[in-house]
């Protein structure tokens, strides 16, 4: 028979027991489930930068691969661009423009030189510009370097030249031509 000091000693310890299970059953600081979202929001975390990794890298490789004949195609439909106003260019500067889909440029060198190319990277097919600062063509995505006058590759990866386009500067216009 049970006395009565230990009947308060066992009511005493269920209470105790309910009320660490409740504090257990809505503490945030429960370690089980704290290590299931650190996991979870690492896995997200490791998962979004090997994504945006394999689409920094993947993308210009898919561009250079994919894309020659669409180029070449899209290259040729377009003959001639006529550039209103652009015989106007200040000597040392330059201008962006689109020969058919694709990035170009004009440049107006201080020798009073006119040149125009491609923009489009002949290594991995970046956009590349021009820096008058130092008179050079760059490529930022590998450090590519293209000389302003020729188009020709001088330093870094790109394999050959951009390609040059021919210009005629007449009646306050700049037309550009496929050569
Ligand atoms: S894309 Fe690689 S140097 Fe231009």
């Amino acid at each position: 028979m049970a006395s009565v000091g230990d009947e308060s000693c066992q009511t005493y310890s269920g209470a105790s027991e309910r009320m660490s299970e409740e504090i257990m059953a809505v503490s945030p600081e429960d370690p089980g489930e704290n290590e299931i979202s650190r996991l979870n929001f690492i896995k997200v975390a490791v998962g979004g930068m090997c994504l945006a990794y394999a689409a920094a890298v993947g993308y210009p490789i898919y561009r250079y691969l994919n894309s020659p004949v669409q180029r070449e195609a899209a290259l040729s439909a377009v003959k001639d661009v006529t550039l209103a106003g652009a015989d106007k260019l200040e000597k040392g500067a330059v201008l962006l423009f689109k020969f058919g889909p694709y990035p170009s440029m004009l440049i107006h060198h201080k020798d009073d030189s006119w040149v125009a190319f491609d923009a489009v990277c002949t290594h991995l097919g970046c956009t590349v510009q021009y820096h008058p600062e130092q008179d050079k063509i760059v490529c930022a995505c590998h450090g590519g370097v293209y000389d302003s006058h020729t188009g020709a590759n001088v330093s870094g990866p790109p394999p050959k030249p951009l390609t040059r386009f021919q210009i005629k500067v007449a009646n306050g216009a700049v037309t550009v031509t496929r050569a």
